[in-house]
């Protein structure tokens, strides 16, 4: 299959192939997605085909219209409500019980469906265009880190897929927050670009720190690069980063180090992860891919503050790790 490369201004492709059951690949603000109708089960077992995804990791389905959700939900709570007036469209996912139309292949069998309305324009233009509810994971092959520009979205998917809509670089970079509204007090589920202290300041809410069961499909490996990813936190870091360096110059290994520019230092390959967090946020996955193309064996990485987007960023980077040292 020859993958399209469309523009914005060729959204009506992509609308018309969505239509006939095909994958699209697409931008939101925070990673590409790779869109089919999710009322559609054939269409929606392409997407699981093309990533090599396991079927009980379930999928985000995309809207752009609150009239959507009566076919897909049951309904939901106030506080969910509140939510959705504050943070949609943006990257917050809302767990809720799903209606019978929502095939059992995007839901893995749940009786829950993720739902979430993204704000890129591009995508609210195609999820127009479509008349659609979009099912969409990251347009990555499973276990791959997350595709944040088209090209990232061609080196995973070319060949596999009808089309994709290149719209540059994604903005946020990290994926949505996964949030349960069936549960009292509602529960991260994974951290994403709505952080945890954005949510707490409007409802209750219980961090994934406290306890609470990951979202499935968490169990599978992520955001994996070719290079072994050793991630080093605490107060003595730098130190142990020091240590780390020597060992991988004295094994002759390719190393690169992974930190804030403020971190920089002459003596390593240096993947920036820029001046702070947000801009870190844009860039990981970037970083990630880049590591594998320079050929490295290891990528060393300096862990960062797990404040706000912070945490999100460690929450992906130590799926990333082959080894965590905390210091
Ligand atoms: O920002 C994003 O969320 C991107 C863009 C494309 O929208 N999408 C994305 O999808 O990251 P994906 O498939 O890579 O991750 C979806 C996450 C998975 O962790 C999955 O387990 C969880 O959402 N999820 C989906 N449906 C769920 C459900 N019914 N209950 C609990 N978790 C669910
Ligand atoms: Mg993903």
């Amino acid at each position: 299959m020859l993958t399209q490369v469309l523009n914005p201004s060729q959204i009506d492709i992509a609308a018309t192939l969505l239509r006939q059951g095909e994958c699209v690949a697409f931008p939101t603000e925070t990673v590409y997605g790779l869109g089919a109708n999710a009322l559609d089960e054939k269409a929606v077992a392409k997407i699981f085909r093309a990533k090599g995804r396991p079927a009980d990791n379930p999928l985000i389905i995309h809207c752009h219209s609150r009239l959507q959700l009566a076919d897909l939900v049951t309904g939901w709570p106030p506080q969910a409500e509140v939510l959705m007036d504050t943070f949609w469209p943006g990257p917050l996912t809302l767990v809720l019980p799903k209606q019978p139309a929502v095939p059992d292949i995007v839901t893995g069998g749940l009786n829950t469906v993720a739902l979430r309305f993204p704000s890129h324009p591009v995508a609210i233009s195609l999820l127009q265009a479509a008349g659609l509810p979009i099912a969409a994971p990251s347009a990555n092959i499973s276990g791959r880190p997350s595709p944040t520009s088209a090209q990232h979205v061609l080196e995973d998917m070319s060949g596999k897929i009808a089309a994709i809509i290149d719209a540059g670089p994604t903005g946020g970079g990290i994926e949505s927050t996964v949030l349960d509204c069936t549960v009292s007090p509602f529960r991260i589920l994974r951290p994403g670009g709505v952080t945890y202290e954005e949510l707490s300041s409007l409802v209750a809410v219980k961090d994934t720190l406290e306890g609470a069961p990951p979202a499935p499909g968490a169990q599978y490996g992520h955001y994996s690069p070719v290079a072994r990813v050793v991630l080093v936190t605490g107060d003595r870091a730098k130190a142990e980063i020091n240590r780390q360096i020597d060992a991988c110059k004295a094994q002759g290994m390719k190393a690169a180090l992974m930190a804030l520019t403020d971190s920089r230092r002459p003596d390593i390959h240096f993947l920036d992860m820029g001046r702070d967090v947000s801009v870190a946020a844009s860039r990981i996955y970037h970083l990630l891919r880049q590591g594998d193309a320079l050929g490295l064996d290891v990528i060393i990485i300096e862990g960062l503050p797990e404040k706000g987007i912070g945490r999100t960023i460690m929450d992906r980077l130590r799926k990333a790790a082959a080894i965590v040292i905390n210091t």
